[in-house]
């Protein structure tokens, strides 16, 4: 079949013939990689008509609220399968037999300590620091106590950095909360789960046993699952730009953390949790409601809205099962989940709401369940940088196998002043 093209034209001229490129679904793109040659560039800030690169790893099709990694839809991955399992997945490609999986669970398992030097590095943080704030600085500290994954060419290594970082991201992330509160850092325990690790290693205490809740356990493993990955968000796409300069693992997901802390990004969960905790009652909502219409308030419906799900987020549907199961099975009765509720009532019938296709995100529900299983608002964010770290370090590692990579630079269009004579400062 002959190869489609796109013709520019300028003012009735053609400029270029661009070839048109076909993934195995989802939107063609026209590769305007030659349009330099002819003397334009294209302007797309924010990115929102613009593939950045070639990935096999998820699918969204935003119009039908589809999400699927390597093919495998989120509620089949969500219901069937565990954490660990999806992150197989996302990692390698296929779903595990049950020996590979086997393996892999030790692999991850067996990689959960942290060296207690790096524990020390707590140590220099002022005990209100928020938890986001020692995650980046500590992941990005382990490049340096981890030389024997640094060598980014060999595949070996970078996967070996990938199952460091699942491993020990929960470790990282409890340390930050227990440090914050006082107690002693809790070790991984070998014979739990990945959920009921994170969840023993944040709530227990050496004075007395803890036991991990099925209910919680569970309800935590799915919040990691439906945050696993979600292709080229904002902070996998500073992973891979980072990456591309050929900067380490470690860096490349510290950067990923910080991309991801801003409450458009994954701070979302903890700003929707503190918004429902601003309105506080019922009667308040239609005040808060009619301030996110007013464009002149800057107060927006946090976890509402995406830019790629324009009709519902797939991972809402599941999260908001698991939302409605957590709360009738841990038979909790919590006033911000009624006020939670009318505003997704108010938002789903409004029709600024409908108009604009502002639905509730996946970061609505979560952030009530977490508070539902006592994780605390300021850790929000950071169980959803442990979560998605698998899908982060599984996009850095699909860039750096692929040939021909390239450093990421966009262009620009310069706005501002220019061939200025310069003046010296003692004659201004
Ligand atoms: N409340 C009120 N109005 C909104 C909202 C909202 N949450 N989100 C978008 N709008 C309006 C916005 O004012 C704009 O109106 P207009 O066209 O009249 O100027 C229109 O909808 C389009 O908004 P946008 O900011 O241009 O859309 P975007 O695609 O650039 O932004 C978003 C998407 C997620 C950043 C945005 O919807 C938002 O800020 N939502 C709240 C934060 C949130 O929940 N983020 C979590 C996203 S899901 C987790 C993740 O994957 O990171």
């Amino acid at each position: 079949m002959a190869e489609s093209k796109a013709t520019l034209s300028i003012d009735g001229i053609v400029v270029a013939d661009l070839p048109i490129l076909s993934g195995s679904a989802g939107n063609d793109v026209i590769d305007i990689r030659t349009l330099g040659n002819y003397g334009y560039f294209t302007y797309d800030p924010g990115f929102l008509a613009t593939a950045s690169c070639e990935s096999a790893i998820t699918y969204i099709d935003g119009g039908k609220g589809i999400l699927q990694h390597r093919g495998y839809p989120i509620d089949s991955l969500a219901k069937q399968a565990n954490y660990l399992e999806v992150c197989y997945i996302l990692l390698n490609g296929d779903a595990p037999t049950m020996t590979q999986y086997d393996e892999f669970v030790d692999i991850i398992t067996n990689h959960t300590m942290v060296h207690e030097k790096l524990a020390h590095f707590f140590q220099g943080f002022l005990p209100d620091a928020h938890p986001m704030a020692m995650l980046c600085g500590v992941v990005g500290a382990m490049s340096s106590f981890y030389h024997s994954d640094l060598d980014i060419e060999d595949p070996v290594q970078r996967m070996r950095s990938a199952h460091r970082l699942i491993a020990k991201m929960p470790t990282i992330s409890a340390m930050a909360y227990k440090y914050s509160i006082g107690q002693p850092f809790v070790y991984p325990r070998n014979e739990l789960s990945y959920a009921e690790n994170f969840l023993h290693m944040m709530f227990s205490v050496p004075a007395e046993e803890y036991v991990v809740s099925p209910t919680v356990a569970r309800a935590m493993d799915r919040i990691f699952t439906l945050h696993a990955d979600h292709e080229q968000n904002a902070s996998t796409s500073t992973v891979r730009l980072a990456g591309s300069s050929g900067a380490n693992p470690y860096a490349c997901i510290a950067a990923g953390v910080a991309s991801l802390w801003g409450p458009a990004h994954g701070g979302a969960n903890e700003a929707c949790l503190k918004m429902l905790e601003q309105i506080g009652t019922l009667d308040r909502v239609d005040e808060f409601v009619a301030r996110a219409k007013d464009k002149s308030d800057s107060f927006r419906l946090m976890g509402f809205g995406h830019r790629v799900y324009k009709n519902f987020d797939p991972r809402a549907t599941v999260m908001r099962e698991t939302c409605h199961e957590v709360l009738k099975e841990l038979g909790i009765k919590d006033p911000l989940l009624d006020v939670a509720m009318a505003l997704e009532k108010v938002a789903l019938e409004d029709p600024y709401f409908i108009e604009k296709k502002l639905y509730p995100n996946v970061d609505f529900y979560s952030g009530i369940i977490l508070k539902a299983i006592g994780i605390p608002t300021n850790m929000f964010t950071v169980v959803f940088a442990m979560s998605r770290t698998v899908g982060w370090i599984s996009h850095w590692d699909e860039m750096l196998g692929q040939a021909g990579q390239k450093i990421g630079r966009p262009r620009q269009n310069y706005i501002g002043e220019i061939d200025r004579e310069f003046i010296p400062l003692n004659k201004r």
